[in-house]
């Protein structure tokens, strides 16, 4: 029999990605978005089997629709990306941001804690999708799974709150849960507001790139395929109850990530010029930096896509994607975004 998934926030930059992996593999999937302005539609989807796959257009706070699709479905697994996820944009709406997260969070829970309770299924694993960005800026070595949570900003705040919830209602109502942690994404259908995508659009116009501060941030990167493989194949082995760090080791500057995209597109003199110096991020976390050797035992994960490969493939998969491209634009011109006026 196929298992069955669900993915919450299938519509996002990583649940797209996930959801077209895992239907290359014959899952049965369902996918319930509540579709937000950085959703990508579903006929720019890459669905390859359609009958092992169903969209439900559905916000996790509608307690009783949700209550009714999950006990009907009664998948093995429910990966949740549902999320708002820009920092950015959370410096400008904090308040509805943080609500947001923590009732998505809420929302979902208390649903599994209903068909628990009252349909008697007691089999369904939450695999709750989280970020560094908890842990807040590290600024020597490494942050360890229980490392104190120091948020700066309003989407990490939200996120570690979402963290400690779901820790509450594993406690309380024995919901089954891991929670991933993952580092910065890259790769096809991530919204343009994001750096990468900023990076490539803005080459290809011909226009400067936006840099926040000096550019000396600190990111590590992980492209998009190798976490959507990372999760599949590790679904069985991550353990009850606990968290794993999931980092690829690859760390670039903000700066240096710039000079690096230039390169692919045969800029290698003056790239100063091409870069637009700009008034940096409130609250910008320094440097993120996760231990991830929990996750690498237990998976035997050696190998990630370098950055030279999923640059590559990721700046061609912009340019040959245009309707999408022109589809985002409808809902982000490319304006600045987290300043405080
Ligand atoms: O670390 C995981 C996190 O990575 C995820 O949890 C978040 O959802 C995701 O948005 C991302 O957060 P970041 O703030 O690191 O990503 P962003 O692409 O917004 O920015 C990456 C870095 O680039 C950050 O240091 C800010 C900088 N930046 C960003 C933009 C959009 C610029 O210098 N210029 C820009 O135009």
């Amino acid at each position: 029999m196929k298992k069955k998934i669900i993915v919450t926030g299938g519509s996002g930059f990583i649940g797209t990605n996930l959801v077209n992996y895992l239907n290359k593999l014959n899952y049965e999937i369902l996918n319930i978005d509540k579709i937000s302005y950085c959703s990508v539609k579903e006929k720019f989807k890459n669905i390859t089997y359609k009958h092992n796959y169903k969209f439900i257009k559905l916000n996790l706070k509608n307690d009783k629709k949700l209550f009714r699709v999950i006990s009907k479905f009664n998948p093995k697994y429910i990966i949740n990306l549902a999320s708002e996820s820009h920092v950015d944009r959370s410096i400008d709406n904090p308040d509805k941001f943080i609500k947001e997260n923590i009732d998505l969070t809420i929302g979902l829970l208390e649903v599994l804690k209903k068909v628990k309770i009252k349909k008697k299924i007691n089999t369904i694993k939450l695999i709750h999708i989280s970020t560094d960005e908890v842990f807040g800026s590290i600024s020597k070595k490494f942050a360890n799974e229980d490392a104190t949570f120091n948020p700066s900003s309003a989407y990490s705040a939200s996120k570690a709150a979402a963290e400690n919830i779901i820790n509450s209602y594993y406690k309380t109502f024995k919901i089954n849960f891991s929670t991933l942690r993952l580092c910065n994404n890259y790769g096809p259908y991530q919204f343009t507001e994001k750096f990468i995508p900023t990076i490539i659009m803005n080459i290809y116009k011909n226009k400067k790139i936006p840099l926040y501060g000096k550019g000396e941030h600190v990111r590590e990167w992980m492209h998009v395929d190798d976490t959507c493989a990372i999760i599949e194949k590790n679904l069985h082995k991550f353990k009850n109850g606990e968290s794993y760090n999931i980092g690829s080791n690859i760390y670039y500057k903000n700066i240096d990530l710039i000079f690096l995209i230039l390169k692919f597109f045969y800029i290698k003199h003056n790239q100063i010029k091409k870069i637009l110096f700009t008034l940096d991020r409130p609250g910008h976390d320094l440097r993120y930096a996760m231990n991830s050797k929990k996750f690498k035992k237990l998976s035997k994960w050696k190998n990630f896509i370098s950055m030279k490969k999923g640059l590559e493939e990721t700046i061609k998969w912009y340019k040959n994607n245009s309707e999408w491209i022109k589809s985002t634009r409808q809902k982000y011109d490319g304006k600045r975004l987290g300043i405080i006026k």
